[in-house]
């Protein structure tokens, strides 16, 4: 539970620049890049896809070793998007239950590709879809504000569920020693990422409060520094 991980959501950021940008937040001191994808179908927004996705990969690294790209897919149909995404250099393809006709199928078709799979939890979804499906992921992520938008406010049900997915986790783990990532998306800021944190979260997205942080305070180390400190050591 030591290894906390920031993922900042280029959502946010400067969209004429985001070579720059991702290049920034990294030397700022993220750990992964989570990278949006909307249709205008599945969420209302149109974001980014493959395309962007292969342009971004060589600038995804610090100091000529590569860094995590953490695709969050609000798009349907999810079996068309995997490959060009596997080909794009995507290291792991998270996915919403309700987007996918076949959800056990879309895990096996991100791992075919040699991504990591996870499951995404909107603030309505039950987390009983992970029920059988527990072996075939390596992230679960709880939404904490309903997909499309960034800068939102955190939804607070989302802490009793993410506490209810760690249990799931660490149920699982004793059973099979394998580990799951527990991620949490929207509305994380410095004021609510302990909190997320104690009930069981170990990867925090964050949008507005990396790209949106003012350079007063800061810039993009200020707010990632801002937001590793607040976070719990045990
Ligand atoms: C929302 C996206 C989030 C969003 C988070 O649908 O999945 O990743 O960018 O932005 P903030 O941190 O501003 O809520
Ligand atoms: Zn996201």
């Amino acid at each position: 539970m030591q290894n906390y991980r920031i993922a900042p959501s280029i959502l946010s950021a400067d969209f004429s620049r985001l070579g720059e940008e991702v290049q920034a937040v990294l030397r700022a001191g993220a750990d992964w890049i989570h990278f949006d994808v909307m249709d205008n179908h599945y969420v209302p927004n149109l974001t980014i896809g493959p395309l962007v996705c292969e342009a971004l990969r060589p600038h995804v690294a610090l100091d000529g070793k590569p860094a995590i790209i953490d695709v969050h897919l609000m798009a349907t149909p999810v079996d068309r998007l995997v490959p060009d995404f596997a080909r794009a250099g995507a290291d792991i393809v998270s996915f919403h239950p309700e987007a996918s006709q076949h959800v056990d199928r879309t895990l096996s078709l991100i791992h075919d590709e040699g991504m990591k799979a996870g499951l995404v939890f909107n603030p309505a979804t039950p987390l009983d879809y992970l029920d059988h499906v527990m072996d075939r992921l390596d992230v679960i992520l709880i939404m904490s504000v309903n997909p499309g938008f960034g800068g939102q406010s955190f939804i607070a049900s989302a802490l009793p569920k993410i506490a209810a997915a760690r249990q799931r986790i660490e149920r699982y783990r004793e059973g099979s020693g394998r580990e799951i990532l527990l991620e949490v998306d929207g509305g994380v800021k410095v004021d609510n990422i302990a909190a997320i944190a104690q009930a069981g979260a170990c990867t925090f997205v964050a949008g507005s409060a990396v790209f949106g942080a003012p350079d007063a305070d800061g810039g993009y180390s200020g707010a990632i520094g801002a937001l590793r400190g607040a976070l719990p050591r045990h």
